[in-house]
Formats: C-alpha cells, sequence, structure tokens
C-alpha cells in the first residue's frame, strides 16, 4: 500500500520522521501541540497538505491535553496552540487552513467534553478528506497524461506531502493504476533534497519508474524533448493561478514555455487562497544558512559566506497550462475557473 506518514493511534499523533528518509523509517509519537510545533518547524513532516493535516491534529492534542476547566478556558488555550502551530510555516495556506478548521469545530461544541471530541473528529475527517481528495484529483488529471509519457516533477508532492496518494504524485499512480506507461524524472531538489530522499523511495517503494536529475539537468532534459509534461505540487495559490511552490519550481516552468513542454499544477482547493489577487502578496519563508552552506551536515561553503536562502518561488499563471484539483481542472483564465471551484 501507499505509504500514508500520519496516523492517529487513540490519544496520540504518528508521523513517520522524514527527515531520516530514506535512510530509516522512524514513527514518531507525539502527545502534545508543542511537539507538533517541533516537527513542522524541522520539516519531520512537510508538504503543505501534510503539514494542514498535521496542525489539525496539534489542536486535537492541544484539546485533550488542555488543563481548561470550562469551555472558555479550553478555546483560549486552543486560540494560543493555534497561533503558535500557523506561525511555524509561513507560505503554505493548508496550515491555518485546518487549524482555523478544527478550532472552530471545537469553537461550536457545547461544553468541553464535546469540543475534545469534536476537534479530534475534525482532524480526522480533514485527513480523510485529504486522501479522497488527492484520488479524485489524480482521475481529473488523466486526461492530462498520455498512454506513454515521462513526467518531469519537483520537491516532493507525493504520499509523504500529504496525507496520503499525494497530489502531483497522486496523478502519476492514478495514470500507472489507468494502466498508462509513465515513468517519472525527479528533480533532487536543493538543498533538502526532497526529490532525492522522498520523491525517489516513494515511488520506487511503489514500483513506479523514477529517474533522479540534479536540479540544473532539467533545462538539458527538457531541452532534448525528454519529458512529456511536467506536474508539480502548490503551497498557495493566489486567485489569479499564481502559485508559489518549492524554490525552483519556477525555473522549471520557464524552461517548459521554452520548450514547448506543457506545465500542470496539482493541488487540494484547500490550497487556493482566494483572499490574495496575485502571487505578490504571498509571504515566502526564508529558511536557515546552514541548508546552503551544508550538505548532510558536512559544511561545504565558509562560513562567512552571505546567503540567501528562500524556500519557494511564485509561477505566474501564465506559464501554467493548468490546475488539477479535486473538483476538477481549472484552465486559464484562472481567475473565473478558480473562483468557480472554490464556491
Ligand atoms: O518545504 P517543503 O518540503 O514543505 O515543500 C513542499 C513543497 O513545496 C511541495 O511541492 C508542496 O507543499 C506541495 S505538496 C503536495
Amino acid at each position: 500500500m501507499t505509504i500514508e506518514p500520519i496516523a492517529w493511534d487513540g490519544d496520540r499523533l504518528r508521523l513517520l520522521d522524514q527527515t531520516l528518509l530514506p535512510v530509516e523509517e522512524a514513527w514518531l509519537e507525539l502527545t502534545n501541540h508543542n511537539e507538533v510545533v517541533e516537527a513542522i518547524n524541522s520539516m519531520r513532516v512537510r508538504g503543505a497538505p501534510a503539514i494542514g493535516v498535521a496542525g489539525a491534529y496539534g489542536i486535537a492534542l492541544a484539546a485533550l491535553s488542555s488543563a481548561g476547566s470550562d469551555l472558555d478556558a479550553l478555546l483560549t488555550d486552543l486560540r494560543s496552540a493555534a497561533d503558535q502551530l500557523i506561525a511555524t510555516r509561513p507560505t503554505g495556506v493548508n496550515l491555518a487552513w485546518a487549524v482555523e478548521r478544527t478550532l472552530a469545530a471545537a469553537q461550536a461544541a457545547g461544553g468541553l467534553e464535546e469540543a475534545r471530541q469534536v476537534a479530534l473528529n475534525e482532524a480526522l475527517r480533514i485527513q480523510r478528506e485529504d486522501i479522497d481528495g488527492n484520488k479524485a484529483l489524480g482521475q481529473h488529471g488523466l486526461e492530462l497524461v498520455p498512454e506513454r509519457a515521462t513526467v518531469l516533477t519537483h520537491c516532493n508532492a507525493g504520499a509523504l506531502a500529504t496525507a496520503g496518494y499525494g497530489t502531483a504524485l497522486g496523478v502519476v499512480r492514478a495514470a500507472v493504476e489507468a494502466g498508462k506507461q509513465i515513468d517519472v524524472v525527479a528533480t533532487e531538489t536543493r538543498p533538502l533534497s526532497q526529490g532525492a530522499r522522498l520523491t525517489s523511495w516513494e515511488l520506487l517503494r511503489d514500483g513506479i519508474a523514477c529517474r533522479l536529475i540534479v536540479d540544473s539537468a532539467a533545462g538539458p532534459l527538457l531541452q532534448r524533448g525528454d519529458a512529456d509534461l511536467v506536474v508539480v505540487g502548490a503551497d498557495r495559490i493566489a486567485a489569479n493561478g499564481d502559485t508559489a511552490n518549492k524554490i525552483g519550481t519556477y525555473t522549471i516552468a520557464v524552461l517548459a514555455r521554452e520548450h514547448g513542454v506543457p506545465f500542470y499544477v496539482a493541488a487540494p482547493t484547500s490550497t487556493i487562497d482566494m483572499s490574495l489577487p496575485s502571487g505578490d502578496g504571498i509571504a515566502i519563508e526564508e529558511r536557515s544558512a546552514d541548508e546552503v552552506t551544508k550538505v548532510g551536515g558536512k559544511r561545504i561553503a565558509r562560513e562567512d559566506v552571505q546567503v540567501f536562502n528562500p524556500a519557494f518561488d511564485v509561477t505566474p499563471h501564465d506559464l501554467i497550462a493548468a490546475i488539477i484539483t479535486e473538483r476538477g481542472i481549472a484552465r486559464p483564465p484562472f481567475v473565473d475557473a478558480l473562483q468557480d471551484l472554490t464556491r
């Protein structure tokens, strides 16, 4: 079975520690929201939808472990936990969406015990919806994938980045399940190597052909006509279709346009942020210089070098051929199409 990296186990959250893959498959057991905050900050769980699901469980854990003696006290604790969770990673919108949704469910409860139960039920529902949504998204994406195709993808928008099945890799999985001849080219994805460590791991585990390239090989690959389509995930999509995704996505989109290869984004509608008219308003997370100056914990650059390390970039909507969601495919003009899908 395709890996599902998040599991609720009675009174605790189990997370597959993605920082240790592919060398070690170790599961964490988290019993309070502070541990969830740590897991998101250190990218033990990563990928916008997976972070959202973990955040929802963070609220459920806060509800279960709160010492609040009445509903008001519990809700005060939950608001504070929500703020801490949402502050961990600013670019992906799924986190705030899932945390606020779980909190709102607790706020609508009539009493303390009901609020605890309702928060947990909501987190379970968000997790289930994510997997079901990815499978639906994969089915919608089928029409964009030829019978024989090489798919170029970036970062990891797979089962590991979601509750299961994946978004970009959900499209790949659906195509393979439909009997299409698919092989995937995964970019390494510096600096944290999600492509090398995670995408190739989960695809090979499921028996899906995968070749790994360094990020800078995407140009010659597309130039030689060695990829038929590009499919990537998203962390936040503005109302006009501008899409924030892992740093390096924009470069691939420009290369795809240059070489006439269609560039698709696959994401659940929870990744669409209709409050932002364009990608200009998307906050881009900057991460530690160590991620650039070290590889696998080993220093490769002088300690005193200046570093610029944005974790994401924004691909302008005019480079995107279609956005594949669980509710259907949005095509340009995205302003209208995304409005319809999120109504
Ligand atoms: O920094 P990460 O590993 O959390 O970034 C992940 C990505 O950019 C993914 O492509 C995106 O979240 C979509 S995952 C379905």
